[in-house]
């Protein structure tokens, strides 16, 4: 099928290059000339593993191009896909100007019978502005808007789009649901299951499936948290839960929080959604509350042990996970910046996201290496999940560093070998064999002031 996408970010392109890749001819527009003319020369404006080879192959085939013109990505396109930004206003409702403003954009270009379809995060009843929107410039015009949300997670953006869980199509009408059905008739030949259904529905699909997921993250942080006091490993109950086929394994490692750039501005989303409808949800509003405090309570045990161990701190991973270089409201970067601002001296890792969280994060010092960032500190904090990290050497961590802690925010390194090279090694919701309790014993007298506790007074 003929398809047109506007908006070459981080869904946008992946999108498009799935797209293409299942033998459909997608044109691909962003107002940002600048990105267009790299993305046309071949050079990624993000970090996606086999994106860059994916495009390469599209675009040498044709199947995909990259355009500047709103008018040549759209005029012959029989479906339209707006994939262009939603970000958060204050409240935490989303701002949707930026869809609105792309459907007034494709307007006057749309080919009768369109289905233009809204494939950005939205709150419920977008689909149906965006349909108003559209009629007011072009009443006489033969259109329709469907919605169709994606699951895709940085990192693992490809597979996820190609082997999907399941497909949600959200349409009002025949045209638009067989129309977008057959867009994935290549899946769904394969198997992938496909949920036909309202575009209300579609949306709400989509805010409720990640506020579901950051729920569960949200638990087994909360089970980590007992499992400290009582002296139970939390990777154990974790397990155990998770074989329940009810409960499931997925997203039931306990972290520091969820970070990203879906799930902190979703779950307020879902939640500020359902208070303005007069339904609220005070799982999620609790749910939001605590992964704030969990970053700032991480932060506060590491301040604690730079009291007995020493200032210098080092931070392996500025990702808000791994295989990204993604750093938006990453948990990593909250505890950074809170060790930061206690004065702390700082050193930081991260294989991808070294620049991204160096320009958000100055006051730190960062570096090309993990040992390098190692060098003379006394505390070791393993903050984003990077397989790198649970294969370092820790031999030669312990040789290069001057007190040795490993704080392990991801439960990834081997407890034994850390101990056996001589670490003190904290992990998350683990016992801690050598039970100095510096979190509890030290934390008490430490006078550290948070940056959230100041900002509350
Ligand atoms: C998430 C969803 O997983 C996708 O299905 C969805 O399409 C996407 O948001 C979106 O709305 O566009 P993503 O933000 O890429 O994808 O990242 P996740 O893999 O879901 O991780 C989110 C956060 O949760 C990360 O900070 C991660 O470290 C954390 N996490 C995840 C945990 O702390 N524990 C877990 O067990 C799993």
């Amino acid at each position: 099928m003929r398809i047109a996408m506007i908006g070459a970010g981080y869904v946008g392109l992946t999108t498009s290059a799935c797209l293409a890749e299942l033998g459909h001819t997608v044109r691909c527009h962003d107002a940002d000339h600048e990105r267009i003319k790299a993305l046309s020369r071949g050079d990624m404006p993000i970090y996606e593993p086999g994106l860059a080879e994916m495009v390469g192959r599209r675009r040498a085939t044709g199947a995909l191009r990259f355009s500047d013109s709103v008018e040549e990505t759209v005029a012959d396109a029989e479906i339209v896909i707006l994939a262009v930004g939603t970000p958060s206003h204050e409240d935490g409702r989303i701002d949707i100007s930026q869809v609105e403003e792309a459907a007034r954009l494709i307007a006057p270009h749309l080919a009768s019978g369109a289905v233009v379809v809204v494939k950005s995060t939205v709150s419920v009843g977008t689909a149906r502005r965006i349909r108003e929107v559209i009629a007011e410039r072009r009443g006489s015009l033969d259109f329709t808007v469907a919605s169709n949300p994606e699951f895709l997670r940085e990192g693992s953006a490809l597979t996820d789009f190609m082997e999907p869980d399941r497909i949600v199509i959200g349409a009002d009408d025949r045209h638009s649901a067989l129309a977008l059905e057959e867009v994935y008739k290549p899946l769904t030949d394969r198997g992938a299951p496909c949920l036909t259904t309202a575009t209300a529905n579609a949306e709400l699909i989509k805010h409720a499936a990640n506020a579901f997921l950051a729920l569960k993250i949200g638990f087994i942080n909360d089970v980590a948290n007992l499992c400290e006091k009582v002296g139970a490993d939390v990777l154990e109950v974790s397990r155990g839960i998770g074989l329940d086929n009810r409960i499931g394994n997925a997203f039931l490692s306990a972290g520091p929080g969820y970070g990203g750039s879906c799930f902190p501005k979703d779950t307020r989303a879902f939640a500020s959604t359902a208070r303005a409808n007069g339904a609220p949800q005070p799982l999620v509003e609790s749910l939001i509350t605590r992964n704030e405090e969990r970053k700032l309570e991480l932060a506060r045990r590491i301040a604690a042990a730079a009291k007995v161990h020493g200032p210098r701190i080092c931070v392996l991973g500025a990702a808000f996970k791994k295989n990204t270089d993604d750093v938006r409201q990453s948990p990593a970067m909250a505890i950074i910046g809170e060790l930061v601002r206690s004065g702390l001296d700082v050193g930081v890792y991260d294989p991808k996201a070294g620049a991204n969280g160096e320009a958000a994060c100055p006051g730190a010092d960062w570096f090309a290496s993990p040992y390098e960032a190692a060098t003379e500190r006394d505390i070791v904090v393993v903050a984003t999940e990077w397989d790198a990290f649970a294969d370092l050497d820790l031999p030669r961590l312990a040789s290069i560093m001057r007190s040795k802690c490993i704080f392990d925010l991801r439960n990834i390194i081997d407890q034994t070998e850390a101990e056996a090279a001589g670490f003190q090694y904290r992990g998350l919701g683990r016992p801690w064999r050598d039970h100095a309790n510096v979190a509890d014993t030290v934390a008490k007298d430490v006078d550290f002031k948070l940056h959230a506790a100041s900002a509350k007074s």
